[in-house]
């Protein structure tokens, strides 16, 4: 299955074009980590490989031009995502998806609108994405690369990696005094409830 018309090695332009070398590369990485874990989960490598690329599309535009596309062409970004900038070009990254690069499976978009903030009832194709984000080789923590992947082999595995990531996440908005999405703080709890109960 074909997910745009666009030639892969044509975004990969784009990517280069508009963001920095780092998180170009990043971008590759989370690419080659969500084809990893979609193989390792049986489910569909070319739908993960583009989701992989694209999934931080927009993260090196100003934020002034993510609120300014969100508030024209994203009404339906709630008030507490726009609490930590870091999490704005979430969106913003499905928005180019779909109107950059003709992607309009519903799954690709979901997974990139929600890879920073995740939310309750992810699917797994969403999870995959969100740890591929996390967990990439070429440039993420390796400790932590190694620790996830350990999860993953576990049962209910995609959960226990995704309770990690949040865990890990929440401890630092804390540590650095950063305002907490509840959406954020929900799938800490839906993760908990769900693992330890
Ligand atoms: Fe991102
Ligand atoms: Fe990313």
């Amino acid at each position: 299955m074909v997910y745009t018309d666009i030639k892969i090695e044509d975004i990969q332009n784009w990517l280069k074009d508009n963001l920095v070398e780092e998180r170009y590369i990043h971008s590759l990485g989370v690419m080659e980590a969500a084809v990893e874990l979609a193989e390792m989960f049986d489910m569909d490598v070319e739908k993960a490989r583009i989701a992989g690329l694209l999934h931080d599309a927009a993260k090196c535009f100003s934020n002034e031009k993510l609120l300014e596309i969100i508030k024209e062409h994203i009404p339906e970004v709630q008030e507490c995502e726009l609490l930590n900038y870091k999490t704005l070009h979430a969106p913003v990254s499905a928005y180019l998806a779909k109107t950059q690069f003709n992607v309009s499976d519903s799954e690709i978009l979901d997974a990139i609108r929600w890879h920073t903030l995740g939310r309750c009832k992810m699917s797994d194709f969403e999870k995959v994405i969100f740890l591929a984000d996390k967990i990439e080789a070429r440039t993420r923590e390796l400790a932590f690369r190694n620790e996830c992947l350990e999860l993953l082999k576990q049962e209910n595995g995609l959960n226990k990696s995704m309770f990690k990531c949040f865990e890990a996440t929440i401890k630092s908005l804390v540590d650095r005094r950063l305002a907490i999405c509840h959406i954020t703080i929900d799938v800490y709890n839906e993760l908990l409830a769900d693992i330890f109960a």
